[in-house]
């Protein structure tokens, strides 16, 4: 199977149904992230935004709120299931916000078309990044400008690594590859740098920021055994394995909750860059 209808299967299937059916506990775990975005398309006062690799439309509804009628928001993404919770969200908040289902390193939008191009980790999955990224710039206006926050470190993020170290003794999986396509890929802030360089973006600037995140301790053992490596694991796993694998994991998550809540941060670049008029 080539690595596009890998991820097309990945993201309409077993991730697919993780962020869907956990769609209020990631809202809130990363609603500050979506608010900085919302706060940035606001001070921009964009037009035309495009949010890519949107999932369920948090943050492009967010921003579509924030912008109120005067702009058009679209969110892209390969996942269905996704985008299907994405319009019904956007329904129930009475929001204009349009969805759009394909691989956004191919699509052809229309060329020179946003003024303002967002993502919140959705821009980490791509087989060939550059070629990504110069869709996307032909995608945006001349002046245009692309704000994406993205995961730093493993190492900066010990907590999205707790499930898997726990985990190992009873479910063993491959260290993750660093650079490869997934949740760190844009961790190194010189090959981020090198993608948007290479492909026809400039003015790049990596900023650190470091985001308080909560979730109610009692969707801990939900998340850890949907999410991540581990989660995507155990889709296949029997019910011993499954039981085993709680009880190594859970308790070392003990130093991130905090009565009825867990509280973490997240490590996460957030990264700029302009669509000079010269990239084309
Ligand atoms: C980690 S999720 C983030 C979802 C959403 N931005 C959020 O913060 O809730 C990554 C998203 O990227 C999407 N995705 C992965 N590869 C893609 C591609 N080539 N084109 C468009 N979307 C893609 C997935 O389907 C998934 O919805």
């Amino acid at each position: 199977m080539d690595y596009a209808e890998e991820q097309r299967q990945r993201w309409n299937g077993a991730a697919a149904e993780a962020w869907v059916s956990s769609q209020p506990v990631i809202d809130r775990l990363f609603e500050p992230l979506a608010d900085r975005l919302a706060d940035l398309a606001a001070a921009r006062r964009a037009d035309q935004l495009l949010d890519v690799g949107c999932g369920t439309g948090s943050t492009t509804v967010a921003i579509a709120r924030r912008l109120g009628t005067t702009a058009a928001c679209v969110g892209v993404d390969i996942s269905e299931p996704m985008l299907a919770a994405a319009r019904a969200r956007a329904d129930r908040e009475g929001v204009a916000a349009a969805f759009i289902c394909a691989d956004a390193q191919t699509y052809l939008f229309e060329p020179g078309s946003f003024d303002l191009i967002v993502s919140r980790f959705g821009v980490m999955f791509f087989q060939d990044s550059v070629a990504a990224f110069a869709n996307l710039r032909r995608a945006a206006r001349d002046g245009g400008e692309l704000q994406m926050i993205v995961w730093r470190s493993p190492a900066d993020n010990p907590f999205m690594t707790v499930a898997q170290h726990a985990a190992a003794p009873v479910l063993p999986l491959p260290e993750r590859q660093p650079d490869a396509p997934g949740q760190f890929a844009f961790a190194n802030d010189q090959r981020v740098r090198g993608i948007l360089r290479d492909s026809g973006w400039s003015g790049v600037e990596l900023r650190p920021i470091d985001i308080a995140c909560t979730i109610p301790e009692s969707e801990l053992v939900g998340y850890f055994t949907r999410f991540g490596p581990v989660g995507m694991a155990l889709q296949n796993a029997d019910e011993r394995t499954r039981a085993q694998v709680i009880e190594a994991v859970r308790p070392a998550f003990d130093r991130y909750v905090h009565g009825d809540e867990v509280r973490f941060t997240a490590a996460c670049w957030m990264v700029s860059a302009r669509a000079g008029a010269t990239a084309r």
